[in-house]
């Protein structure tokens, strides 16, 4: 059940500026207050140009450093992308792998995405893997399986546990359409995917499986109270501090 700390994780995707990430993070910080304030752990997954601004603001407080995405790749010549390695200097704890809008507009395959994973796992980066249905899969019913067969890819990873990784369910319908999936709905994948990772691990009920898709402040309290929901992965409401804040106190 949910004795573990919650996670919630904003992703502010293809957005900011270093003035509107100095204010943004100054007023998260304040709010939790000094002594991290936070019943539960924080993330902001960044764009890469700004990991240095965002590390050196966060340093110390409880904010914790995120990419968005990572090479599957160890270095070389792959013109655009981003090792983990160089995440790595940057303090980056977490790296959002296999996002929906990497596997849409990116071509991310499950192979990729697991390969990310690992990557990411082996230089002691926790991936956040993105699972999640489109509107199209769940109306036909393949909902399930979408979400099964995504997370079947990543399940093994070499020499690792999978207890050592955070799922996030996105049903892409969800995400930046304000219309969030029910707490019932979310609750009965979450479920599903649970199950899946007690198969392969005796850990499973370590895993933080976080909630993403219109969570935001009005709605984040019910969605967090199910029993298999561990957190959220933000967008939109990740980029106003008091929804930000907002949606970090409801998850206790
Ligand atoms: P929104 O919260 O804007 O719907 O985005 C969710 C998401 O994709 C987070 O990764």
């Amino acid at each position: 059940m949910n004795s573990k700390k919650k996670l919630i994780a904003g992703n502010w995707k293809m957005n900011g500026g270093l003035a509107a990430n100095e204010a943004l993070l100054k007023a998260i910080m304040a709010g939790l207050g000094d002594g991290g304030g936070a019943a539960c752990d924080v993330a902001v997954a960044v764009p890469a140009p700004y990991l240095a601004q965002v590390q050196s603001l966060t340093f110390g407080s409880a904010v914790a450093v995120a990419s968005q995405d990572v090479s599957q790749h160890e270095a070389g010549a792959f013109t655009g992308e981003v090792s983990v390695a160089m995440l790595k200097e940057f303090g980056v704890r977490y790296a959002l792998v296999g996002h929906s809008e990497r596997r849409q507009y990116h071509g991310e395959t499950d192979v990729v995405v697991a390969e990310k994973a690992q990557r990411a796992l082996a230089a002691g980066v926790t991936p956040i893997i993105c699972v999640g249905e489109t509107l199209q899969e769940r109306e036909a019913g393949q909902t399930e399986s979408v979400v099964k067969r995504q997370l079947a890819a990543v399940i093994h990873l070499n020499g690792h546990c999978i207890s050592e990784v955070v799922v996030a369910y996105e049903p892409v319908w969800a995400i930046g359409t304000g219309r969030t999936a029910s707490p019932e709905q979310a609750q009965a994948v979450h479920a599903v995917l649970r199950a899946q990772l007690a198969a392969a691990s005796e850990h499973a009920d370590r895993i933080r499986l976080l909630y993403g898709g219109s969570m935001n402040a009005a709605n984040a309290a019910q969605l967090l109270s199910q029993p298999d929901i561990d957190g959220g992965l933000v967008g939109g409401a990740s980029l106003k501090a008091p929804d930000f804040l907002q949606i970090i106190a409801a998850a206790r």
